[in-house]
């Protein structure tokens, strides 16, 4: 018998295929613990979606199997709709309604009356910082307040599995920041499982437990953020240097360091090093001694982007903007 309070989410052999389409979902295993946050990362058209779809019965899968608080996604979709919450990438919302309103109707349609309404409804608003703009209507309401309205909303009957596709895309930092903070503490405080998908690395990286890496519709990586690092235990180095036809001379002391890999900026030769501790001194050193000028050079601890690197040869382009992957480089410049 299954337990009733199963608060995982797990898929073997999943498979979305669309007619005249690609294979969105080609083959997915997974399994989410309960009160877990999964952070589903991968660029533009990995099949993120295509996989919130399936395990929030949106879409049947082709092939496999998905449960979700321990029911089948297809054959028990009602149970599996009254165990989760949902916002998902396209927030479905009424121009012409408040947020108050669409409060209101979400809570009549779980059943929830009389005082328990107004309440839950008053902190929902507080607790995604909408108290303010709960009167407007929606065609007013910026692309981050519509998103915190729709977390609110997936909130309501107090799911024990929560579902969040992109919730930060478009989001400025403090918005991002309050919902990392909400989406977290309903993990840690209420035991809410997080299933939740981003293009963003340092969101992956900051807020979930484990990662799953998805890329043409295959898991390419799976585990802790720190565990998928640690497969890639050595930094990198990038250098651009200060006259293009130097670019080959760079790149064979370099070479002398570890092994070419492709780097960031344009013009610039990047190296994994081969030594966990490599010695940027005695890099510079060699340069030097082979009268390379450098107008730049960066060292970078591995990320999960570094990951994604390893995994598919291609940076997690498009994964948001120039500034995230920035960030989450610190470059130290010499
Ligand atoms: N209804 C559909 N019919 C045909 N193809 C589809 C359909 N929905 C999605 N696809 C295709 O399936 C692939 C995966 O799409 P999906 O929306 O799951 O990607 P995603 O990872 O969510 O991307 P994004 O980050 O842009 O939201 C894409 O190639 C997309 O074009
Ligand atoms: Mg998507």
């Amino acid at each position: 018998m299954k337990s009733p309070l199963d608060n995982s989410i797990e898929a073997h052999g999943l498979v979305r295929e669309f007619k005249k389409g690609p294979r969105a979902v080609d083959g997915i295993d997974l399994r989410v613990e309960a009160g877990e946050i999964y952070g589903f990362l991968g660029p533009n058209g990995a099949g993120k979606s295509t996989t919130v779809h399936i395990l929030t019965t949106l879409l049947p899968p082709t092939a496999g199997t998905a449960t979700v608080a321990g029911y089948d996604v297809v054959k028990e979709g009602p149970k599996v709709r009254k165990a989760i919450g949902a916002a998902l990438q396209e927030a479905a919302l009424d121009p012409f309604l408040t947020g108050r309103e669409h409060l209101r109707l979400q809570t009549a349609m779980h059943g929830i009356t009389g005082d328990e309404r107004q309440r839950r409804s008053d902190e929902l608003l507080t607790r995604v910082g909408l108290t303010e703009a709960a009167d407007r209507k929606i065609k007013g309401y910026s692309g981050g307040m519509k998103r915190r309205l729709d977390l609110a909303l997936a909130l309501v009957h107090r799911p024990r599995i929560l579902f969040l596709d992109e919730p930060t895309t478009g989001l400025d930092i403090q918005s991002r920041t309050a919902l990392w903070a909400e989406v977290g503490r309903l993990a840690k405080e209420e035991g809410v499982t997080v299933f939740l998908t981003t293009q963003y690395l340092e969101e992956a990286d900051v807020l979930a437990d484990r990662v799953g890496i998805i890329d043409h519709g295959k898991l390419v990586a799976q585990g802790t953020p720190e565990q998928l690092k640690a497969e890639i235990a050595c930094s990198t180095v990038e250098a651009v240097p200060a006259e293009s036809a130097q670019r080959g001379a760079l790149a064979s002391v370099l070479e002398q360091f570890g092994e070419q890999t492709t780097g960031f900026g344009p013009g610039s030769v990047a190296v994994q090093l081969a030594d966990s501790d490599g010695n940027l001194a005695e890099i510079v050193r060699a340069l030097d001694g082979a009268g390379v000028v450098l107008s730049q050079l960066q060292i970078h601890e591995p990320t999960l982007d570094d990951v994604f690197l390893a995994k598919t040869g291609r940076h997690l382009e498009g994964s948001g903007d120039e500034q995230e992957q920035e960030q989450e480089h610190e470059p130290a410049r010499a």
